[in-house]
């Protein structure tokens, strides 16, 4: 398999939350510095208005939170298989489709990696999630097309998928000893993705690897519904989520759910949205919260305020409590955060994994005694509580932890020098 050269291909993780690209070279790490000397590349982009362009990755970040006037586009990846991909997008003035907007971030990676490489890449091997939408083999398929699509139109001439926690599991492969039958837990900022796979030294080498996945699977649940969650729970309360009318009935929810999510914050900014949430306020009884969620809309916080539950509920992987300053929005005003609130906002999200990961033994046919190894990806993995109900269903298997946000770049580099030589 022309071992001695590098390989022809690329393989490309577009994640929902971070982007890896992975090219096998022998004897080097796969892994190609996509910005300032680091892996990954935040899937963010961000339409600068003064400049008239878009800047991607920690720069994106950077230049919305430096108060540059613009937009921030994130979670790209969950508009795959979602109904919003069919619609546009007004960006710096003027409309665009969805699918132009993820073919933008990925040509991105590709030139990156081109440039660091030093040469064009013809194929790609995509990581997908094992499902892109729940419970719609059509949508699905949609999602995966479209994705296809994109990957065509920035210029690759063939184009294939692996799974991602199959991706991740080559890359486990590569360091152990023996023979081991391993569960790929991956969970990221969009999706929960599991494999079970038999791995072994010799296996490595095969070229069809079919008899030994056992099962895949996975739920579309990561970490962007975590922050949803925590930002319901522990925030949205200050702003008014809960707050009783005077006929006793709670107000409208739908205002705070849309706050809470990354792409719907801007529906709160709409002249309407504030109209109708104007005349509401004087049938609300305590109009303390409603009234800090004007101050935010008018500050146009919205993302702000998801970025800091986001940190928020990363601190909480170390920390049992903390406090979030929400003085730009109030001066003096912040909000206790605590481990356990967050695990009771999650709880039922929790449930959902824990029921997916039973269904995958069961699809292969095995006991949790069974498993060697439990194999942990993807940033949300360092959520405790996720590790204890993992723990709980497979207490005898050894648990360990991969590259956090590598493994399945890395696994997509030995599939592409595999598929393409
Ligand atoms: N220490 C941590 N504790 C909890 N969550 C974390 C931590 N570090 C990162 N995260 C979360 O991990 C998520 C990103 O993980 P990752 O980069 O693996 O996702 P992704 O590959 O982009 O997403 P996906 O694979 O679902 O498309 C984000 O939701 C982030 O908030
Ligand atoms: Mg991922």
């Amino acid at each position: 398999m022309y071992k001695d050269q590098p390989a022809r291909a690329c393989g490309i993780d577009f994640g929902t939350s971070n982007s890896t690209v992975g090219w096998w070279r022998p004897g080097e790490d796969s892994l190609i510095a996509l910005e300032d000397g680091k892996i990954t590349l935040p899937s963010v982009v961000f339409f600068n208005l003064e400049e008239r362009r878009p800047v991607y990755g920690r720069r994106a970040l950077e230049e919305y939170l430096e108060g540059y006037e613009g937009r921030l586009m994130r979670s790209l990846k969950s508009l795959l298989g979602s109904k919003l991909l069919k619609s546009e997008t007004t960006v710096l003035g003027s409309a665009m489709p969805f699918k132009q907007l993820l073919g933008l971030f990925i040509g991105e990676l590709k030139q990156r990696a081109e440039a660091v490489a030093g040469r064009a890449f013809e194929q790609v091997v995509l990581g997908r999630p094992v499902f892109f939408v729940d419970d719609d083999p059509e949508a699905d398929r949609e999602a995966a097309d479209t994705l296809v699509a994109v990957a065509k139109a920035i210029g690759f001439d063939e184009v294939s998928f692996q799974y991602e926690p199959i991706a991740a599991a080559f890359d486990y492969e590569r360091g152990i000893d023996r023979e081991e039958l391993v569960l790929i837990v991956d969970i990221g900022g969009g999706t929960s993705d599991f494999s079970l796979i038999r791995l072994s030294p010799e296996r490595r080498d095969h070229a069809e690897r079919q008899d030994d996945i056992l099962a895949t699977g996975g739920v579309h649940i990561g970490g962007t519904d975590f922050d949803k969650q925590l930002s319901l729970r522990g925030v949205m309360p200050l702003f008014g989520y809960g707050s009783r009318m005077k006929s006793d009935a709670f107000m409208p929810t739908h205002y705070h759910l849309n706050l809470a999510t990354w792409h719907t914050i801007n529906t709160l900014y709409a002249q309407k949205t504030q109209l109708a949430l104007k005349s509401m306020r004087y049938d609300i009884v305590d109009a303390s919260g409603i009234d800090r969620l004007f101050r935010l809309i008018e500050q146009r916080a919205g993302h702000w305020l998801a970025m800091q539950v986001e940190q928020s509920k990363i601190d909480l992987t170390e920390a049992d409590r903390l406090n979030l300053s929400l003085a730009r929005i109030e001066e003096g005003l912040e909000v206790e955060l605590t481990r356990d609130l967050f695990e009771a906002a999650i709880e039922s999200l929790l449930g959902r994994v824990r029921d997916s990961v039973g269904d995958l033994l069961n699809k292969a046919g095995l006991t949790a005694a069974q498993v060697d190894t439990v194999f942990f990806t993807g940033g949300s993995s360092g959520v405790p509580a996720l590790r204890r109900i993992i723990a709980e269903l497979l207490p005898n298997a050894r648990h360990l932890e991969g590259n956090t946000f590598g493994s399945i770049g890395s696994g997509l580099a030995i599939e592409a020098k595999k598929r393409y030589g």
